[in-house]
C-alpha cells in the first residue's frame, strides 16, 4: 500500500457528502449583511448556525477597536511571544480575564483549539490519568493524547460512572485530572459541575472545564456553567475560546494555580505558534466589555433560544435534552441529515451539519445556535422552514 491510498476512506466521505447538494463541509458565505444574514448560492440567508450567540460580530464598537489596533499595530504579529515578544493588548487582555473570572492568573493562546492542547499537553505527563467525558470535543482529546498520561473515557454527564472510574484508580487519583465542558457543542446540554466537583474533591483529583459554548451564554458575569452553579472557585482550570460569544478569535485559561504562569515555559502550543494579532485582542477586549456591560444581550440570547426550542419542539423533532442556544435535531438518519440539510439552504437557512463519528451516539442532527441578534421575525422563519421539512 502506498502512503497516499489511505485517502481512499477521505474521497468515499467528500463525495458521500455531496451527493444530496451541495457539500456541507465546503459552504461558501459569498457577503455577510449581518451578524444573523448573509448571501450564500446568491440568496439571502438567515444564518442560524454560528455559535455568535452575542451577535457581536458586526458591532460597531468592536469593529472600531479591530480597526484601530490594525491601524496603530499593525495587521500581525509576525512571531510567537516567546521569540518575538509580547504585545501590550496580550498582557492588558490577560489582565481583563483575569478580572473578569476573578482569577489569579490567565493565559491566551492563538485558538482555542491551541488553548486546550497547549493546557492539556503542559499539565499532564506519564503516569498521570485522565477522566474525559465521552462526548468532550476533539481538541481535549487531542491535548489529553500529546501526553503520555493514560486517558480513561466516562459516560457522558454521569457522575456515577465517573465515580466509578476515580474509585478504581486508588492512590493515582491524586494524580487524575477530570476533563468535562460546560455546555456541550453538539447537543447543547450542560455538566453537572456541582457533583463533579464534589467527587473531584473527595479523592483529591484536578478539574479542567471546557466554557467554550458557555462564555457569554450562562452565569450572571456570563463565565459559564462553572459561575451559573456556583462552582467557578472550585474549577481548577478553565478554558475557553474567543471564537463564539465573543466574535473573534484565538483561546485562553484561566486559574488561580500559579503554575499556569509555567505553561509559558513549557506548553508547546503556545510557544511554538505566532501570537494572536493586535486587531484580534482588541476586538475581544472590546467584546469582553461588551458582555460585562450589557447584560441585556444575554437575556435576548435567553429568549430567543427559547423561542427556537418550543417551536421546533411543537413541531414534534427530537431535540436535545434541555433548553439553550444550542438547538440541535436529530435526524433518522445520515442520508436524512444531508437531504435536510439541503433543503434547508435552499430554503435560505443555514444550519450545522453534525454527523458520526463527531457527534453523541453516533446519530445525525442539524444543529442551529441562536444569537442575541436573531429577531423573532427570523426565529418563526427557521421554525417555518423546519415545518415544510416536516411535511415533506
Ligand atoms: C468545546 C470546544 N472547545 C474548543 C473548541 C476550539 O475552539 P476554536 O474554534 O476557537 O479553536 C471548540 C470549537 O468548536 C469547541 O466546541
Amino acid at each position: 500500500m502506498s502512503l497516499l491510498e489511505k485517502f481512499a476512506a477521505a474521497r468515499q466521505l467528500k463525495s458521500g457528502l455531496g451527493n444530496a447538494g451541495k457539500d456541507p463541509t465546503n459552504v461558501v458565505f459569498e457577503r455577510l449583511n449581518s451578524a444573523t444574514e448573509g448571501i450564500v448560492n446568491g440568496r439571502e440567508t438567515i444564518l442560524a448556525g454560528t455559535n455568535n450567540y452575542l451577535g457581536l460580530t458586526f458591532d460597531p464598537a468592536c469593529v472600531a477597536a479591530g480597526v484601530e489596533a490594525m491601524q496603530s499595530l499593525g495587521t500581525g504579529t509576525t512571531g510567537s511571544r516567546m521569540a518575538n515578544g509580547s504585545y501590550a493588548s496580550h498582557g492588558a487582555l490577560e489582565a481583563d480575564l483575569a478580572e473578569h473570572f476573578q482569577c489569579a492568573n490567565a493565559m491566551v493562546f492563538s485558538t482555542g483549539y491551541a488553548a486546550n492542547l497547549g493546557v492539556l499537553a503542559a499539565l499532564l505527563a506519564k503516569g498521570d490519568a485522565v477522566l474525559l467525558d465521552s462526548d468532550a470535543h476533539a481538541s481535549l482529546y487531542d491535548g489529553c493524547r500529546m501526553s503520555d498520561a493514560d486517558i480513561y473515557r466516562f459516560k457522558h454527564n454521569d457522575v456515577k460512572s465517573l465515580e466509578r472510574r476515580i474509585a478504581r484508580l486508588g492512590d493515582r487519583a491524586g494524580r487524575c485530572l477530570i476533563v468535562v465542558e460546560g455546555m456541550y457543542s453538539v447537543l447543547g446540554d450542560c455538566a453537572p459541575l456541582k457533583e463533579i466537583v464534589e467527587i473531584k474533591e473527595r479523592y483529591g483529583a484536578t478539574l479542567l472545564v471546557d466554557e467554550a459554548h458557555s462564555l457569554g451564554v450562562f452565569g450572571e458575569r456570563g463565565c459559564g456553567v462553572a459561575e451559573a452553579q456556583g462552582v467557578l472557585d472550585k474549577v481548577d482550570f478553565i478554558v475557553g475560546t474567543f471564537s463564539k460569544s465573543l466574535g473573534a478569535m484565538g483561546g485562553f485559561c484561566v486559574s488561580n494555580h500559579d503554575v499556569l504562569g509555567l505553561f509559558r515555559y513549557v506548553s508547546r502550543p503556545f510557544m511554538f505558534t505566532a501570537s494572536p494579532s493586535p486587531a484580534v485582542m482588541a476586538t475581544t477586549r472590546e467584546a469582553l466589555k461588551q458582555l460585562r456591560t450589557r447584560p441585556e444581550l444575554k437575556e435576548t440570547l435567553w429568549s430567543n433560544a427559547k423561542l427556537l426550542y418550543r417551536g421546533l419542539e411543537q413541531l414534534g423533532f427530537e431535540l436535545g435534552p434541555e433548553i439553550s442556544p444550542v438547538v440541535a435535531v436529530r435526524c433518522k438518519d445520515r442520508q436524512t441529515a444531508l437531504e435536510q440539510w439541503n433543503q434547508l439552504l435552499e430554503a435560505g437557512v443555514y444550519v450545522n451539519m453534525m454527523l458520526p463519528p463527531a457527534t453523541p451516539g453516533g446519530a445525525s442532527f442539524l444543529r442551529c445556535s441562536i444569537s442575541a441578534a436573531h429577531t423573532p421575525d427570523q426565529i418563526s422563519t427557521i421554525i417555518g422552514k423546519f415545518a415544510e421539512l416536516n411535511n415533506s
